[in-house]
């Protein structure tokens, strides 16, 4: 099949890869032409493992190319992706779907013979109708469909999470569309990936009501973790004895300093916004943006309480900046709320991370950024973790301890043992456990 794939953000460029790995003919595009060239000539413009070598693999064998302007690609096309993006429109948060309905106009200008329009891009419900009335209106008999196929790859993890999903989510009234799209999919139900059809409007809101529910899952276990901290129980504990039930499962149940990235943060605001629309009030939902929120800001809080109630005149080493392990994604991440609040209170702050310095540079100043977790640790009175990389997980702890002036650690995700940490002489605070 010929499949043109509109954006080629993390979404698009994932997807596109993946479909031109299961044997279609995908042309991705993008207005930056930087971006196009980059790709062209095999380079990635995103941190995702293992997508630079899928990405050469696919252009080197002809199914894979990139155009800045999409009249060929969409012409031929079966079936078009709209993978722009949908930022949280500024002021309300709300989603801003002007690029969605400009990538609608442009698609159909040019399409020709049965296209199936999809979008990628998490969108409220009701978007679709919207894009099938634009196309409509300036193809009156045109011959298409607009079909919704929310993706629910995670950064660090994209290409495994699409090419073997829990389940592929298709909104599609029509069969013919239906056909088309199960053709393309055709080799995850080889595997028996579930596909489940629906009509379109629940497919959209499938994809927020999903990470809404797993932003609800993150925002439960944090605030059972602060109980634990009050009362004196062990969040980790916690988490596996109901994480075994079947009914809640294990996944997600990591307490930490709150979520962050490109999806949650945004997604969680604009259902609220969706639900405020329709006077049908999600307030669980709510209250886990305005959980979240204060969250991230009172993990500062809880670093200067750790450290004896002030920092004011500290070096504080913090090892992780991005949002989460295996990107280098900043969007919304826990250090852009943690860092400033540390410097505000006196503090400063040199920092690690083993892909997002480059990142984190436009979004903090005044920050040290060095090279290497133990370069970041020499000297300080404190070293902070905030994000997980598997670097972090096995440090030397006499080195630790030889380059801290004060061997204070505190461990934002619960990577380290505290019973260890007390045995090797630490001072070791993390979060809900005693
Ligand atoms: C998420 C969804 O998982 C994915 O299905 C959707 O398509 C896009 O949004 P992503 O943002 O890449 O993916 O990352 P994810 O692994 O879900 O983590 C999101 C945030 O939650 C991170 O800040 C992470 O640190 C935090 N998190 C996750 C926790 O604090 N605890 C957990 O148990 C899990």
């Amino acid at each position: 099949m010929r499949v043109a794939m509109i954006g080629t953000g993390y979404v698009g460029l994932v997807s596109g890869a993946c479909f031109a790995d299961f044997g279609h003919h995908v042309t991705c595009i993008d207005k930056n032409q930087e971006k196009i060239d980059l790709l062209r000539s095999g380079g990635v413009p995103i941190y995702e493992p293992g997508l630079d070598l899928l990405v050469q693999r696919n252009i080197r064998e002809g199914r894979l190319d990139f155009a800045t302007d999409l009249t060929e690609a969409v012409r031929e096309a079966d079936v078009v992706f709209i993978a722009v993006g949908t930022p949280s429109r500024r002021g309300d948060g709300h989603a801003d779907l002007s690029y969605v309905y400009a990538a609608a106009e442009e698609i159909a200008g040019v399409m020709e013979g049965y296209t199936v329009v999809v979008t990628k891009s998490t969108v409220p419900v009701g978007t679709g109708d919207e894009v099938e009335s634009i196309i409509r209106k300036a193809r009156p008999d045109g011959a298409f469909a607009v079909v919704s196929n929310p993706e629910f790859l995670r950064e660090g993890a994209a290409i495994d999470d699409f090419k073997r999903p829990d389940r592929v989510v298709v909104g599609a009234q029509e069969p013919k569309a239906r056909d088309v799209m199960r053709e393309l999919y055709r080799p995850l139900f080889l595997n028996e990936t579930p596909i489940v059809f629906t009509e379109r409007r629940t497919s959209e809101l499938i994809k927020y009501a999903a990470n809404a529910f797993l932003a609800m899952k993150i925002t439960f276990i944090n605030e059972i973790a602060d109980l634990c901290e009050a009362v004196g129980a062990n969040v980790q504990e916690v988490s596996k004895g109901i994480g075994l039930d079947g009914r809640i499962g294990a996944k997600f149940l990591h307490a930490g300093p709150g979520y962050g990235g490109s999806c949650f943060p945004k997604d969680t605001l604009a259902l609220v916004k969706t639900a405020e629309l329709y006077d049908s009030p999600l307030r669980l939902v709510s209250a886990t943006v305005e959980v979240n929120a204060a969250r991230k800001k009172a993990m500062a809080d809880k670093i200067i309480a750790a450290s004896g109630g002030s920092v004011d005149g500290k070096t504080i080493a913090v090892l992780g900046l991005t949002f989460k392990p295996n990107t280098d994604d900043m969007r919304d991440a826990p250090s852009l709320d943690i860092i400033p609040a540390l410097q505000k209170a006196g503090a400063r702050v040199k920092a690690y991370d083993p892909a997002g310095i480059e990142e984190a540079e436009k979004l903090l100043s005044d920050v040290e950024f060095v090279t290497g977790p133990y370069l970041a640790m020499e000297g300080a009175d404190a070293l902070v973790i905030i994000t997980e990389w598997n670097e972090f997980r096995a440090l030397d702890t006499d080195r630790i301890k030889a380059s801290l002036s004060d061997p204070l650690i505190i461990d934002l995700r619960n990577i380290y043992d505290p019973a260890e940490m007390a045995g090797e002489g630490f001072r070791y605070v993390s979060v809900g456990r005693p």
